[in-house]
Protein backbone atom coordinates (compact mmCIF):
# COMPACT_ATOMS: atom_id res chain seq x y z
CA UNK A 1 0.00 0.00 0.00
CA UNK A 2 1.21 3.48 -0.43
CA UNK A 3 1.00 4.55 3.02
CA UNK A 4 4.00 5.59 5.12
CA UNK A 5 5.02 2.15 7.30
CA UNK A 6 4.06 2.37 11.35
CA UNK A 7 7.20 1.94 13.40
CA UNK A 8 6.68 0.22 16.49
CA UNK A 9 9.17 -0.46 19.63
CA UNK A 10 8.27 -4.04 20.39
CA UNK A 11 9.36 -4.95 24.40
CA UNK A 12 8.22 -8.10 26.59
CA UNK A 13 10.10 -7.07 29.41
CA UNK A 14 9.59 -9.86 32.23
CA UNK A 15 7.63 -13.21 33.14
CA UNK A 16 4.67 -13.57 31.18
CA UNK A 17 5.10 -9.89 29.12
CA UNK A 18 7.49 -12.52 27.29
CA UNK A 19 4.34 -14.89 26.61
CA UNK A 20 1.40 -12.55 25.89
CA UNK A 21 3.40 -10.03 23.72
CA UNK A 22 4.10 -13.35 20.72
CA UNK A 23 0.24 -13.18 20.88
CA UNK A 24 -0.11 -10.12 20.68
CA UNK A 25 2.24 -9.25 17.25
CA UNK A 26 0.24 -12.22 15.67
CA UNK A 27 -3.05 -10.34 16.30
CA UNK A 28 -2.06 -7.06 15.17
CA UNK A 29 0.02 -8.88 11.93
CA UNK A 30 -3.14 -10.32 11.00
CA UNK A 31 -4.88 -7.05 11.65
CA UNK A 32 -2.38 -5.65 8.84
CA UNK A 33 -2.93 -8.07 6.61
CA UNK A 34 -6.81 -7.78 6.63
CA UNK A 35 -6.38 -4.08 6.52
CA UNK A 36 -3.64 -3.78 4.28
CA UNK A 37 -1.59 -1.90 6.73
CA UNK A 38 2.05 -1.40 7.16
CA UNK A 39 3.19 -2.04 10.74
CA UNK A 40 6.89 -2.84 11.19
CA UNK A 41 7.91 -3.89 14.31
CA UNK A 42 11.18 -3.86 16.18
CA UNK A 43 12.06 -5.58 19.55
CA UNK A 44 14.08 -4.81 22.95
CA UNK A 45 15.53 -6.76 25.00
CA UNK A 46 15.55 -3.82 28.07
CA UNK A 47 13.30 -2.64 30.88
CA UNK A 48 13.80 -6.42 32.38
CA UNK A 49 15.02 -8.29 35.41
CA UNK A 50 17.93 -10.22 32.90
CA UNK A 51 18.80 -6.46 31.45
CA UNK A 52 19.67 -5.17 35.09
CA UNK A 53 21.57 -8.32 35.78
CA UNK A 54 23.75 -7.75 32.68
CA UNK A 55 23.96 -4.14 32.85
CA UNK A 56 23.05 -2.79 35.95
CA UNK A 57 20.32 -0.57 34.86
CA UNK A 58 16.89 -1.40 33.57
CA UNK A 59 17.66 0.99 30.08
CA UNK A 60 20.65 1.99 27.95
CA UNK A 61 21.64 5.21 28.79
CA UNK A 62 20.90 6.71 25.17
CA UNK A 63 16.96 4.67 25.59
CA UNK A 64 15.27 8.32 24.96
CA UNK A 65 17.22 8.57 21.46
CA UNK A 66 16.69 5.04 20.88
CA UNK A 67 12.61 4.65 21.36
CA UNK A 68 11.96 8.68 20.63
CA UNK A 69 11.63 7.73 16.39
CA UNK A 70 8.71 5.17 16.72
CA UNK A 71 5.32 5.81 16.63
CA UNK A 72 3.92 3.65 19.59
CA UNK A 73 5.43 1.39 21.88
CA UNK A 74 4.19 -1.94 22.73
CA UNK A 75 4.87 -3.10 26.01
CA UNK A 76 4.33 -5.95 27.96
CA UNK A 77 4.90 -5.76 31.77
CA UNK A 78 8.36 -5.64 33.91
CA UNK A 79 8.82 -6.70 37.47
CA UNK A 80 10.70 -9.94 38.72
CA UNK A 81 10.88 -9.15 42.28
CA UNK A 82 13.26 -12.09 43.18
CA UNK A 83 15.70 -10.45 40.87
CA UNK A 84 15.44 -6.16 41.03
CA UNK A 85 13.37 -4.69 43.72
CA UNK A 86 9.80 -3.26 42.12
CA UNK A 87 10.12 0.52 42.85
CA UNK A 88 13.71 -0.08 40.74
CA UNK A 89 12.26 -1.71 38.20
CA UNK A 90 9.93 0.30 38.07
CA UNK A 91 10.95 3.48 38.25
CA UNK A 92 13.93 2.68 36.33
CA UNK A 93 11.31 1.90 33.09
CA UNK A 94 7.70 2.59 33.14
CA UNK A 95 8.01 6.04 35.22
CA UNK A 96 10.62 7.49 32.66
CA UNK A 97 9.01 6.34 29.38
CA UNK A 98 5.37 8.20 30.89
CA UNK A 99 7.64 11.17 32.48
CA UNK A 100 10.17 11.82 29.70
CA UNK A 101 7.33 11.03 26.37
CA UNK A 102 4.85 13.18 28.36
CA UNK A 103 2.49 10.64 28.24
CA UNK A 104 -0.25 12.69 30.27
CA UNK A 105 -3.26 11.01 29.59
CA UNK A 106 -3.66 6.84 31.33
CA UNK A 107 -6.70 5.64 29.26
CA UNK A 108 -8.66 2.61 30.82
CA UNK A 109 -11.47 0.86 28.74
CA UNK A 110 -13.41 -0.95 31.06
CA UNK A 111 -16.15 -2.81 29.42
CA UNK A 112 -17.84 -6.34 30.66
CA UNK A 113 -17.18 -9.30 27.90
CA UNK A 114 -19.39 -11.89 27.08
CA UNK A 115 -17.61 -15.17 29.11
CA UNK A 116 -16.55 -13.42 31.07
CA UNK A 117 -17.76 -13.96 34.69
CA UNK A 118 -18.00 -10.69 36.17
CA UNK A 119 -18.02 -10.23 40.41
CA UNK A 120 -21.14 -8.17 40.42
CA UNK A 121 -24.56 -9.62 40.07
CA UNK A 122 -26.97 -9.39 37.65
CA UNK A 123 -24.34 -7.38 35.15
CA UNK A 124 -24.22 -8.75 31.37
CA UNK A 125 -22.41 -7.78 28.22
CA UNK A 126 -22.76 -4.59 27.14
CA UNK A 127 -24.01 -3.52 30.96
CA UNK A 128 -20.61 -1.93 31.57
CA UNK A 129 -19.05 0.31 29.07
CA UNK A 130 -16.97 3.06 30.14
CA UNK A 131 -13.31 4.53 29.80
CA UNK A 132 -11.22 5.73 32.55
CA UNK A 133 -9.32 8.58 31.80
CA UNK A 134 -6.80 9.61 34.51
CA UNK A 135 -4.40 12.71 34.55
CA UNK A 136 -1.12 10.57 34.59
CA UNK A 137 2.07 13.56 35.27
CA UNK A 138 0.88 15.78 38.19
CA UNK A 139 -1.90 16.33 40.73
CA UNK A 140 -1.22 14.39 43.88
CA UNK A 141 1.56 12.94 42.69
CA UNK A 142 4.28 15.52 43.11
CA UNK A 143 7.63 15.54 44.54
CA UNK A 144 6.68 19.24 46.15
CA UNK A 145 7.18 18.90 50.10
CA UNK A 146 9.55 17.48 52.68
CA UNK A 147 9.88 16.83 56.43
CA UNK A 148 11.01 18.59 59.20
CA UNK A 149 12.05 18.56 62.72
CA UNK A 150 12.52 14.76 62.03
CA UNK A 151 12.63 12.52 65.35
CA UNK A 152 11.15 15.48 68.01
CA UNK A 153 7.78 15.90 68.88
CA UNK A 154 7.36 18.49 66.25
CA UNK A 155 7.83 15.88 63.29
CA UNK A 156 6.22 17.50 59.72
CA UNK A 157 5.35 16.07 56.80
CA UNK A 158 4.60 18.24 54.33
CA UNK A 159 3.72 16.64 50.34
CA UNK A 160 1.76 19.38 47.83
CA UNK A 161 -0.78 18.60 45.21
CA UNK A 162 0.38 20.61 42.10
CA UNK A 163 -2.22 21.22 39.29
CA UNK A 164 -1.33 23.71 36.88
CA UNK A 165 -3.62 25.18 34.15
CA UNK A 166 -2.02 24.12 31.46
CA UNK A 167 -2.08 20.11 32.57
CA UNK A 168 -5.36 19.96 33.97
CA UNK A 169 -7.27 21.60 30.64
CA UNK A 170 -4.98 19.40 28.29
CA UNK A 171 -6.37 16.04 30.05
CA UNK A 172 -10.14 17.93 30.43
CA UNK A 173 -9.98 18.34 26.88
CA UNK A 174 -8.94 14.71 26.06
CA UNK A 175 -11.66 13.14 27.84
CA UNK A 176 -14.35 15.66 26.33
CA UNK A 177 -12.74 14.43 22.98
CA UNK A 178 -12.70 10.62 23.36
CA UNK A 179 -16.66 11.96 24.81
CA UNK A 180 -18.08 13.34 21.57
CA UNK A 181 -16.57 10.63 19.63
CA UNK A 182 -19.21 7.88 21.66
CA UNK A 183 -22.46 7.72 21.16
CA UNK A 184 -23.20 8.43 24.56
CA UNK A 185 -21.61 12.04 24.46
CA UNK A 186 -21.33 11.83 28.50
CA UNK A 187 -18.68 12.58 30.52
CA UNK A 188 -18.10 12.47 34.41
CA UNK A 189 -15.38 14.40 36.45
CA UNK A 190 -14.12 12.94 39.87
CA UNK A 191 -14.06 15.66 42.32
CA UNK A 192 -14.05 16.02 46.32
CA UNK A 193 -14.03 19.62 46.06
CA UNK A 194 -16.31 19.33 49.57
CA UNK A 195 -13.24 18.40 51.21
CA UNK A 196 -9.98 19.71 49.07
CA UNK A 197 -10.95 23.09 49.27
CA UNK A 198 -8.24 24.89 47.18
CA UNK A 199 -7.50 22.24 44.52
CA UNK A 200 -10.27 20.64 43.51
CA UNK A 201 -12.48 23.37 43.39
CA UNK A 202 -9.71 24.70 40.72
CA UNK A 203 -10.56 21.31 39.06
CA UNK A 204 -14.11 21.61 39.03
CA UNK A 205 -13.51 25.00 37.69
CA UNK A 206 -11.83 24.24 34.74
CA UNK A 207 -14.78 21.45 34.19
CA UNK A 208 -17.12 23.84 34.18
CA UNK A 209 -14.84 26.10 31.42
CA UNK A 210 -13.78 23.43 29.32
CA UNK A 211 -17.67 22.09 28.92
CA UNK A 212 -18.21 24.93 27.25
CA UNK A 213 -16.27 24.06 24.45
CA UNK A 214 -18.40 21.06 24.11
CA UNK A 215 -21.77 21.71 24.34
CA UNK A 216 -22.93 18.46 22.23
CA UNK A 217 -21.32 16.57 25.78
CA UNK A 218 -23.52 16.26 28.56
CA UNK A 219 -21.53 16.03 32.21
CA UNK A 220 -21.80 15.56 35.77
CA UNK A 221 -19.50 15.35 38.68
CA UNK A 222 -19.63 13.14 41.92
CA UNK A 223 -17.13 13.35 44.92
CA UNK A 224 -14.67 11.07 44.58
CA UNK A 225 -16.25 8.44 47.54
CA UNK A 226 -19.67 8.55 46.39
CA UNK A 227 -18.04 8.05 42.49
CA UNK A 228 -16.31 4.72 43.65
CA UNK A 229 -19.78 3.29 45.26
CA UNK A 230 -21.27 4.56 41.81
CA UNK A 231 -18.63 2.15 40.02
CA UNK A 232 -20.14 -1.06 41.90
CA UNK A 233 -23.95 -0.19 42.37
CA UNK A 234 -24.94 1.80 38.91
CA UNK A 235 -21.55 0.86 36.43
CA UNK A 236 -24.27 1.30 33.98
CA UNK A 237 -24.17 5.10 34.93
CA UNK A 238 -20.63 6.00 32.79
CA UNK A 239 -19.24 6.33 29.71
CA UNK A 240 -16.39 8.94 30.10
CA UNK A 241 -14.91 9.41 33.83
CA UNK A 242 -12.12 11.76 33.89
CA UNK A 243 -10.13 12.43 36.99
CA UNK A 244 -6.94 13.59 38.75
CA UNK A 245 -3.53 11.38 39.15
CA UNK A 246 -4.90 9.94 42.58
CA UNK A 247 -8.43 9.35 41.87
CA UNK A 248 -8.05 8.52 38.38
CA UNK A 249 -5.24 5.64 39.80
CA UNK A 250 -7.74 3.95 42.09
CA UNK A 251 -11.21 4.27 39.29
CA UNK A 252 -8.60 2.81 36.76
CA UNK A 253 -7.85 0.00 38.89
CA UNK A 254 -11.58 -0.44 40.29
CA UNK A 255 -13.49 -0.51 36.71
CA UNK A 256 -11.22 -3.36 35.42
CA UNK A 257 -12.22 -5.04 38.50
CA UNK A 258 -15.96 -4.73 38.15
CA UNK A 259 -15.79 -6.33 34.61
CA UNK A 260 -13.82 -9.53 35.70
CA UNK A 261 -10.42 -10.80 34.79
CA UNK A 262 -7.22 -8.39 34.93
CA UNK A 263 -6.05 -11.29 32.30
CA UNK A 264 -8.38 -8.59 29.52
CA UNK A 265 -7.99 -5.59 30.95
CA UNK A 266 -5.69 -2.93 28.43
CA UNK A 267 -4.22 0.52 28.72
CA UNK A 268 -2.57 3.29 27.09
CA UNK A 269 -0.27 6.18 28.28
CA UNK A 270 -1.03 8.71 25.27
CA UNK A 271 0.79 11.82 24.32
CA UNK A 272 -1.48 13.31 22.36
CA UNK A 273 0.12 15.85 20.26
CA UNK A 274 2.34 12.58 19.45
CA UNK A 275 5.89 14.78 19.68
CA UNK A 276 6.70 11.63 21.94
CA UNK A 277 5.62 7.85 21.04
CA UNK A 278 2.34 6.41 23.27
CA UNK A 279 2.53 3.66 25.20
CA UNK A 280 0.12 0.37 25.37
CA UNK A 281 0.11 -2.13 28.30
CA UNK A 282 -1.94 -4.71 29.71
CA UNK A 283 -3.00 -3.83 33.58
CA UNK A 284 -1.95 -6.72 34.63
CA UNK A 285 1.99 -7.34 35.35
CA UNK A 286 4.41 -10.17 34.77
CA UNK A 287 2.24 -12.46 37.42
CA UNK A 288 5.34 -14.76 38.43
CA UNK A 289 3.14 -17.38 39.92
CA UNK A 290 2.45 -18.59 36.43
CA UNK A 291 5.35 -17.66 34.44
CA UNK A 292 6.86 -20.31 32.19
CA UNK A 293 3.65 -22.29 31.87
CA UNK A 294 1.96 -20.94 28.88
CA UNK A 295 -1.19 -19.96 30.49
CA UNK A 296 -1.55 -16.61 30.62
CA UNK A 297 -4.51 -14.75 28.96
CA UNK A 298 -3.07 -12.98 26.44
CA UNK A 299 -6.32 -10.69 25.89
CA UNK A 300 -5.52 -7.84 27.86
CA UNK A 301 -1.86 -7.41 25.59
CA UNK A 302 -4.50 -7.68 22.37
CA UNK A 303 -6.76 -5.51 23.17
CA UNK A 304 -3.92 -2.96 23.49
CA UNK A 305 -2.82 -4.02 20.06
CA UNK A 306 -6.08 -2.93 19.21
CA UNK A 307 -5.75 0.51 21.07
CA UNK A 308 -2.60 1.21 19.70
CA UNK A 309 -4.69 0.86 15.76
CA UNK A 310 -6.78 3.37 17.27
CA UNK A 311 -4.25 5.79 18.05
CA UNK A 312 -2.01 5.50 14.66
CA UNK A 313 -5.25 6.27 12.45
CA UNK A 314 -6.96 2.74 12.04
CA UNK A 315 -10.23 3.18 13.93
CA UNK A 316 -11.92 0.25 11.72
CA UNK A 317 -9.27 -2.15 12.46
CA UNK A 318 -9.27 -1.45 15.94
CA UNK A 319 -12.58 -2.01 16.16
CA UNK A 320 -11.98 -5.08 13.84
CA UNK A 321 -9.62 -6.60 16.78
CA UNK A 322 -12.20 -5.77 19.10
CA UNK A 323 -14.77 -7.63 18.13
CA UNK A 324 -12.69 -10.80 17.22
CA UNK A 325 -11.79 -10.59 20.86
CA UNK A 326 -15.44 -10.28 21.78
CA UNK A 327 -16.83 -13.07 19.35
CA UNK A 328 -14.07 -15.51 20.77
CA UNK A 329 -14.91 -15.26 24.15
CA UNK A 330 -18.46 -15.66 23.14
CA UNK A 331 -17.80 -18.32 21.22
CA UNK A 332 -15.04 -20.38 22.37
CA UNK A 333 -14.73 -23.81 23.91
CA UNK A 334 -13.21 -24.18 27.27
CA UNK A 335 -10.33 -25.97 25.55
CA UNK A 336 -9.21 -22.26 23.95
CA UNK A 337 -9.89 -20.21 26.81
CA UNK A 338 -7.27 -20.46 29.32
CA UNK A 339 -7.44 -20.91 33.39
CA UNK A 340 -8.36 -17.62 34.19
CA UNK A 341 -11.72 -18.00 32.24
CA UNK A 342 -12.15 -21.31 33.40
CA UNK A 343 -10.55 -23.33 30.43
CA UNK A 344 -7.53 -25.28 29.63
CA UNK A 345 -6.27 -23.76 26.65
CA UNK A 346 -2.93 -21.73 26.48
CA UNK A 347 -1.75 -18.08 25.79
CA UNK A 348 -0.65 -19.31 22.38
CA UNK A 349 -3.80 -21.20 21.30
CA UNK A 350 -6.29 -18.43 22.58
CA UNK A 351 -4.37 -15.79 20.81
CA UNK A 352 -3.90 -17.76 17.91
CA UNK A 353 -7.74 -18.32 17.69
CA UNK A 354 -8.36 -14.58 17.64
CA UNK A 355 -5.91 -13.92 15.16
CA UNK A 356 -7.81 -16.55 13.05
CA UNK A 357 -10.58 -14.70 13.59
CA UNK A 358 -9.54 -11.55 12.93
CA UNK A 359 -8.24 -12.72 9.25
CA UNK A 360 -11.32 -14.05 8.48
CA UNK A 361 -13.54 -11.45 8.62
CA UNK A 362 -12.22 -8.03 7.54
P1 LIG B 1 0.25 -9.29 38.44
O1 LIG B 1 -0.71 -8.51 37.65
O2 LIG B 1 1.49 -9.70 37.78
O3 LIG B 1 -0.49 -10.61 38.99
C1 LIG B 1 -1.61 -10.57 39.87
C2 LIG B 1 -2.41 -11.89 39.80
O4 LIG B 1 -3.15 -11.91 38.57
C3 LIG B 1 -1.52 -13.13 39.78
O5 LIG B 1 -2.14 -14.17 40.49
C4 LIG B 1 -1.42 -13.46 38.31
O6 LIG B 1 -1.21 -14.85 38.06
C5 LIG B 1 -2.77 -13.01 37.78
N1 LIG B 1 -2.64 -12.55 36.38
C6 LIG B 1 -2.06 -11.40 35.96
N2 LIG B 1 -2.09 -11.31 34.62
C7 LIG B 1 -2.70 -12.43 34.18
C8 LIG B 1 -3.01 -12.92 32.89
N3 LIG B 1 -2.69 -12.23 31.77
N4 LIG B 1 -3.64 -14.12 32.79
C9 LIG B 1 -3.97 -14.81 33.89
N5 LIG B 1 -3.69 -14.39 35.15
C10 LIG B 1 -3.06 -13.22 35.29
O7 LIG B 1 0.57 -8.44 39.76
P2 LIG B 1 1.63 -8.76 40.94
O8 LIG B 1 1.69 -10.22 41.19
O9 LIG B 1 1.27 -7.84 42.02
O10 LIG B 1 3.03 -8.27 40.38
C11 LIG B 1 3.99 -9.13 39.78
C12 LIG B 1 5.10 -8.30 39.19
O11 LIG B 1 4.60 -7.49 38.13
C13 LIG B 1 5.75 -7.35 40.18
O12 LIG B 1 7.11 -7.30 39.91
C14 LIG B 1 5.10 -6.02 39.86
O13 LIG B 1 5.90 -4.92 40.21
C15 LIG B 1 4.93 -6.13 38.38
N6 LIG B 1 3.86 -5.28 37.82
C16 LIG B 1 4.13 -4.65 36.66
C17 LIG B 1 3.18 -3.89 36.04
C18 LIG B 1 3.51 -3.28 34.73
O14 LIG B 1 4.44 -3.69 34.06
N7 LIG B 1 2.77 -2.28 34.31
C19 LIG B 1 1.84 -3.70 36.62
C20 LIG B 1 1.63 -4.47 37.82
C21 LIG B 1 2.62 -5.21 38.40
MG1 LIG C 1 -2.72 1.54 40.06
Amino acid sequence: SQQRAHRIAVIPGDGIGKEVVPAGLDVLRAAADAFDLRLEFEEFDFACAAYWQAHGAMLPQDWQTILQGFDAIYFGAVGWPEVVPDHVSLWGSLIQFRRVFDQYVNLRPCRLMPGVRGPLAGRGPGDIDFLVVRENTEGEYSSVGGRIFEGTERETVLQETVMTRIGVDRVLRYAFEQARRRPERHLTSATKSNGISISMPYWDERVRAIAAEYPDVTWDQYHIDALAAHFVLNPDRFDVVVASNLFGDILSDLGPACTGTLGIAPSANINPERRHPSLFEPVHGSAPDIAGRGVANPIGQIWCGSMMLEHLGHPAAAAHVLAAIESVLAEASPRTLTPDLHGTGTTAGLGKAIAERVRATP
